[in-house]
């Protein structure tokens, strides 16, 4: 889709006037702009009738074709949360009402805590392409073809560069936002570890940046006993995808994103069941959202080093599978007690995360599809963050609320450690009892960041002995849910989150 900034009303475009219940048309930006006829016109339908908050109408106007008409709350009930989903509820509406090519008005999604100017356009641009989006690949075209939004005219009468660059960058967000989902939503039988790390080399084809897929043999020769095992009952053979974009300066330490990409996950000889199992293609999205994280960095030119790890595998019972009981040798030297086999993705992640030290980080972030319980902590409107940075949790909910993409902290305490000691094994991959499930996943995985690597005497990578980490649970955002003007299936959360969060992190 086409956005672009213009200080013209041009007569193909159909006017969106976004109007709290209070504001008469008449004071709409749009208004003087137009021509005494069309003023006239809407003047008299004023006295008729405003649309009501979460109301949409379509007019039409004399001099052009149509207008939509899009009700949002009164000001002091606004803010911009309701100016993000209002900002998807336009293109939504524009795509019922197969309006090809419209024009907004930027200061109508202006509430009181919302960045303004650049900022506001940005997120804007992000929101109108992620509403346009929908997976249709497996369709069948019908006759007339799929209706999408082709351009969004984004009006000001004094347009600034500040703007574009905010509507550009936005929009490249958006995308990388979207082909994130086409990854996600597409089945597990055509995205396999081996088509998610080709999508990973093409990625850093396009955008320039380095991208090393390690196969089973190196795989072995890391010793990553966890990302063997759980690979074990797949017909799909593991790939540990390593991605290089180091733009910032030499001296300075990366930033390291670590991905969960399990490809499809039945829960091995723990299967699923039916519920469980179907969307379980889309339990590969921390993956896809770190090599779409990257994407979008190397498209905005961001100087910074940013690794990208995501290890790839298909969780399968078969007479190869890993079991119930297995104790698996990390690469760490930590051993694995396999109490579950369906708690399979912090098992391919510890390996990662002990990757991950190898570039003595400065910061490390894991996204994953980690836990159902995530969602019964949070309901599906904000993923659950953990991390004993309280900074950093600050600003990415921060981050959060800037983007749409919300987090939400839960603890992430060492009392929680004795739910984790394996009997057999140093950890255990499930908690002793039913509760408080996505903080015993949150606390093995800190287990593999927060010790240095065991037995071989290498120092910690900071004083503290612990390297800066934040683990971001996405299971709750995985898919869309009604209201939010999204199309079904994945959602790619995490994507505009990290993005702005690394494009700003000094
Ligand atoms: N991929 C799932 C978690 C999940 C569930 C993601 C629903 C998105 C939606 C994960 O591998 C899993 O199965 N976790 C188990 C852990 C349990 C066995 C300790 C879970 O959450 O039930
Ligand atoms: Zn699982
Ligand atoms: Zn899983």
């Amino acid at each position: 889709m086409e956005i672009k900034l213009t200080n013209k009303l041009s007569k193909d475009a159909a006017l969106v006037f976004v109007l709290n219940e209070r504001k008469e048309i008449r004071k709409h930006g749009f208004f003087k702009f137009l021509n005494k006829e069309d003023r006239n016109y809407l003047s008299a339908l004023e006295k008729k009738s405003a649309v009501k908050a979460g109301e949409s109408r379509l007019i039409f106007v004399p001099s052009r074709q149509r207008a939509l008409l899009i009700g949002i709350p009164e000001k002091s009930k606004f803010n911009h949360r309701k100016a993000l989903l209002a900002a998807r509820r336009v293109v939504s509406s524009a795509r019922i009402e197969r309006l090809a090519h419209i024009v907004v008005y930027p200061d109508d999604f202006l509430a009181q805590d919302s960045p303004g100017g650049e900022a506001l356009a940005e997120v804007l641009a992000t929101q109108f392409e992620i509403a346009n989006f929908e997976f249709v690949k497996y369709k069948t075209q019908q006759p007339d073809g799929w209706f999408f939004v082709k351009k969004i005219s984004v009006f000001s009468a004094r347009p600034t560069l500040k703007l574009t660059q905010g509507i550009t960058a936005g929009k490249i967000i958006g995308e990388e936002i979207n082909e994130a989902r086409v990854l996600s939503n597409t089945p597990g039988g055509d995205m396999t570890p081996d088509k998610l790390a080709k999508a990973a080399v093409n990625a850093g084809k396009r955008y320039k940046f380095k991208v090393k897929i390690l196969g089973e043999k190196e795989i072995k020769k890391l010793r990553m006993g966890g990302i063997l095992g759980v690979s074990r009952g797949s017909a799909e053979r593991p790939h540990f995808i390593v991605i290089e974009y180091l733009k910032g300066k030499k001296e300075e330490k990366p930033i390291v994103l670590v991905g969960k990409g399990v490809t499809f996950d039945t829960g091995g000889l723990n299967l699923k069941e039916d519920e469980g199992l179907k969307e379980m293609h889309m339990d590969m999205s921390g993956g896809a959202a770190v090599i779409h994280i990257i994407s979008a960095l190397a498209r905005l030119k961001a100087k910074k080093n940013i690794v990208g790890l995501v290890p790839a595998v298909e969780n399968m019972p078969s007479g190869s599978s890993y079991r119930p009981g297995d104790l698996l040798k990390t690469m760490s030297g930590k051993t694995i007690e396999v109490l579950n086999t369906d708690a399979e993705g912090r098992i391919v992640l510890a390996d990662a995360l002990e990757y991950a030290k190898k570039y003595k980080p400065r910061l490390v972030i894991d996204i994953a599809t980690l836990t159902g319980a995530a969602m019964v902590a949070l309901g599906q409107r904000a993923s659950a963050i953990f991390t004993t940075d309280g900074n950093l949790e600050k600003t990415l909910r921060e981050t959060g609320e800037k983007t749409g993409d919300f987090v939400w902290p839960l603890p992430l305490w060492e009392e929680f450690e004795e739910d984790i000691k394996g009997t057999f094994g140093d950890v255990a991959n499930t908690g002793k009892t039913k509760y408080g499930g996505a903080i015993s996943g949150a606390v093995f995985l800190w287990q593999f960041i927060k010790a240095p690597s065991a037995g071989r005497g290498q120092a910690p990578s900071t004083g503290s002995g612990q390297v800066p980490w934040a683990h971001i649970d996405i299971a709750p955002r995985m898919t869309s849910i009604e209201g939010e003007y999204l199309a079904k299936g994945a959602v790619a959360p995490s994507v505009a989150l990290l993005t702005h969060f690394l494009r700003e992190f000094k």
